[in-house]
């Protein structure tokens, strides 16, 4: 057995990772490595989800928000961004055509609105278990409160997407403005995680300021936290954003890191994301190849989809639900998976 086998058999055996293997497994260029690292958390993945990719129907019901991350299209101090938010009538109609198309997982993402209110978003969450008993709902609406989260989960909410960014604390800082904290955000993810909800963490690949360390801490993170999901997709510039004129994130990149995920964690539902969807045009698709097993169409309507600029050209901001549904079934069918219609849970087995 050669050397770099091992290496890389032990990182699955041991679900763990030392600094010096990931900087090898980041910056290696040899591509016998590379490709033992992809097959072999494409065959983790199938050992515990087979051939099937999990679709999930993303709402972005607002782009209003509070915060100033400085990545982010849809940040506070974005005068350029064309702001809108849905309401409980359109969010539920495009739950009513995500239905009819399979989806059996609704996200609600936006950014932190205080039109949406505590109350709003619980009235929200208990429609759609109400009308869509069979489905489940993600939130994905930021930092709040225990008792809130508390609230919403009690309404209906299965599960709740919030990236931590980064697991460093000065690299933390580089992203964000004073007011938000990596010490916050980490809290945030363990009082979900304490309320029940399935909960998901994840970061962007090549944000500025991002090193091996700043990986390796993010990695370490993910083991100590144990997230039901994890979301990683390529940083974009955004050009209205004060890193509008930073690198992007690279595939390559993004692929070695979803490979390594799938390899620590062998359970997590990971997406292969629209991001990387953006900056490749098989993104997705090596993103299935590499240990992901989720993807998330958008099922906005296509009237507001170009104005949820979190970064810059965004694919499928002109297709309708319908076209994208109708897309990545083929997609995956041509890489050898199949979208189901399932809620897609978090799997033990
Ligand atoms: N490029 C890539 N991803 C971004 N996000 C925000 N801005 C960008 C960007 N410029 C990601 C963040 C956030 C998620 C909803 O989108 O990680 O948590
Ligand atoms: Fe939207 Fe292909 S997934 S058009």
């Amino acid at each position: 057995m050669t050397v770099y086998k091992d290496r890389i058999d032990t990182i699955r055996q041991q679900q763990n990772i030392d600094r010096d293997t990931l900087a090898w497994l980041l910056e290696t260029q040899e591509e016998e490595v590379l490709s033992y690292l992809k097959d072999s958390a494409r065959e983790v993945a199938d050992a515990v989800y087979g051939k099937q990719v999990f679709i999930r129907g993303l709402i972005e019901f607002t782009n209003y928000c509070r915060n100033d991350c400085y990545y982010c299209g849809i940040r506070r101090s974005n005068p350029d961004c064309d702001r809108y938010r849905l309401s409980q009538e359109e969010i539920l109609s495009c739950c009513r055509e995500g239905y009819e198309l399979g989806f059996r997982t609704f996200v609600l993402q936006g950014g932190e609105d205080g039109y949406y209110t505590d109350d709003r978003i619980c009235e929200l969450v208990s429609k759609i278990k109400e009308l869509y008993p069979d489905c489940a709902v993600t939130l994905s609406i930021g930092e709040k409160s225990f008792a809130s989260y508390q609230a919403f989960f009690d309404a209906g909410a299965d599960r709740y997407l919030l990236r931590h960014e980064t697991a460093d604390e000065a690299h933390y800082r580089k992203l964000h403005p004073k007011e938000l904290s990596l010490s916050k955000r980490k809290q945030c993810l363990w009082d979900l995680k304490e309320i029940g909800y399935q909960v998901g963490c994840g970061f962007m690949v090549g944000s500025p300021g991002q090193t091996v360390d700043t990986l390796y801490e993010d990695l370490q993170f993910i083991l100590e936290l144990q997230p039901h999901m994890v979301g990683i997709g390529p940083f974009i510039p955004q050009k209205d954003t004060p890193f509008g004129t930073e690198q992007a994130g690279t595939m390559d990149q993004t692929l070695r890191l979803l490979s390594i995920i799938r390899l620590l964690h062998p359970h997590v539902l990971l997406p292969a994301t629209t991001a990387l969807g953006t900056i490749h045009p098989l993104g997705r698709e090596r993103g299935i190849l590499a240990g992901a097993n989720v993807v998330m169409p958008n099922l906005s309507p296509v009237a507001v989809r170009d104005k949820y600029k979190l970064y810059d050209n965004k694919i499928c901001t002109g297709d309708e639900a319908a076209e994208c549904r109708h897309c990545m079934a083929g997609r995956m069918k041509n890489i050898g998976y199949e979208v189901v219609v399932a809620r897609g849970d978090y799997s033990l087995m």
